[in-house]
């Protein structure tokens, strides 16, 4: 099974969608229940950011035939991340929010690159390995 789907993030509803597809991708390529939750929570916190930090982009999910593991993939081309070592901190939030959206997805998956420049956007490329 090869497979990757991907979710263009524009209204809150699409959140859902994001996390649903890295649900069903994580349980196909072999998952079990707890940690399909944990890849299907990382993708919702990242297509969240997409949304509210970034106005807007993409989520992809892909399984790693290869690797077997799940990719997640968010793309915007927002403002960009102005402080990444304070932006990955527990509790750090720019809007008051709880800010434990992207300290939570490298706590839930495996491998967590970030790559975020001023006025260019943010990619987010989190993966998670059987
Ligand atoms: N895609 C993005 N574009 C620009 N800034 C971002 C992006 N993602 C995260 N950030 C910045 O990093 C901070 C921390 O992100 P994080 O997801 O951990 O917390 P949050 O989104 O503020 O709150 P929470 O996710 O807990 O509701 C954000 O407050 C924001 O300033
Ligand atoms: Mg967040």
């Amino acid at each position: 099974m090869n497979s990757t789907e991907s979710i263009r993030i524009a209204i809150p509803a699409d959140v859902a969608t994001a996390s649903r597809a890295a649900r069903q991708a994580a349980e196909q390529t072999g998952f079990d229940r707890t940690r399909s939750y944990q890849i299907a929570t990382a993708a919702s916190e990242l297509a969240c950011n997409v949304l509210v930090h970034g106005g807007g982009g993409s989520v992809t999910v892909r399984a790693v035939t290869e690797r077997s593991g799940i990719e997640l993939l968010a793309v915007d081309k927002g403002p960009g991340i102005a402080d990444l070592a304070l932006a990955m901190q527990e509790g750090y939030s720019t809007t008051g929010s709880l800010g434990c959206g992207l300290s939570g997805v490298e706590r839930l998956m495996d491998e967590v690159v970030i790559e975020s420049s001023a006025g260019l956007g943010t990619t987010v490329r989190a993966s998670k390995w059987l």
